[in-house]
């Protein structure tokens, strides 16, 4: 059983990339989108919270994987995301799956693990003791998480706008996080170091590559 924690984004599912496009034009996409050259031909990729599929639809177009799993808790934004490759007619092996990590198998293992905008809806606690340990799991030795997400802003009109976006989400998705946890602090003490990383959206986001510490 998942904890839920990442909350319910059935309901916001229809309106979701246009209020992120209202408030933050292409940016959040182009984040997500920096390190994709990382994925080796070949691989098996893990997307988790991909939401309604522009992601899915990148690493299709742009990266020569074996293999995609495309887990999301959403029903209305699995929907969304496989509408899209039917529409967009992409080709690839793509297995939708309507869970959390705990749909994941004992047995599964991903050369890489993508989370775009996700950490962000758990507390610190959650991350720690749940979803960054069942995630390492399933990453294999030698494998590449690829994370971008929301970290503390430098101004404070940016503190304002991250504030007002985890209400949002409190209110309208029943997300856990009360404010946002320092993921990358986390991800580093699960025993994975950062390889490389760039700022995007005017410092309120970071897309980094991260490894296993050998
Ligand atoms: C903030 S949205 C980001 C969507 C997409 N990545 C984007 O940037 O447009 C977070 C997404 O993660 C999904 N989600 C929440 N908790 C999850 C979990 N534990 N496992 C998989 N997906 C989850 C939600 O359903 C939602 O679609």
């Amino acid at each position: 059983m998942g904890t839920g924690a990442g909350g319910n984004f059935n309901w916001i599912a229809p309106v979701y990339d246009a209020l992120a496009f209202i408030v933050f034009g292409h940016k959040l996409q182009q984040a997500q989108a920096v390190f994709l050259n990382r994925i080796p031909t070949g691989a098996s990729v893990l997307i988790v919270g991909g939401g309604t599929g522009w992601l899915l639809e990148q690493v299709l177009r742009r990266c020569q994987s074996k293999r995609i799993v495309y887990l999301e808790t959403s029903t209305q934004m699995v929907a969304r995301a496989s509408r899209r490759m039917v529409q967009k007619a992409l080709v690839g092996s793509v297995e939708f799956r309507v869970g959390d990590e705990s749909s994941l198998k004992p047995d599964e293992r991903f050369d890489v693990i993508l989370t775009p905008f996700v950490l962000d809806l758990f507390s610190a606690q959650t991350l720690q003791t749940t979803i960054i340990p069942q995630l390492r799991t399933v990453l294999k030795s030698g494998g590449l998480w690829l994370a971008t997400d929301f970290v503390k802003p430098p101004s404070n009109w940016q503190k304002a706008l991250l504030w007002v976006m985890i209400r949002f989400f409190r209110l309208t998705a029943g997300i856990q996080a009360q404010h946002l946890a320092d993921w990358q602090k986390l991800l580093s003490e699960a025993g994975l170091r950062c390889e490389k990383r760039q700022t995007e959206v005017g410092g309120m986001v970071s897309a980094e590559v991260w490894g296993q510490v050998d």
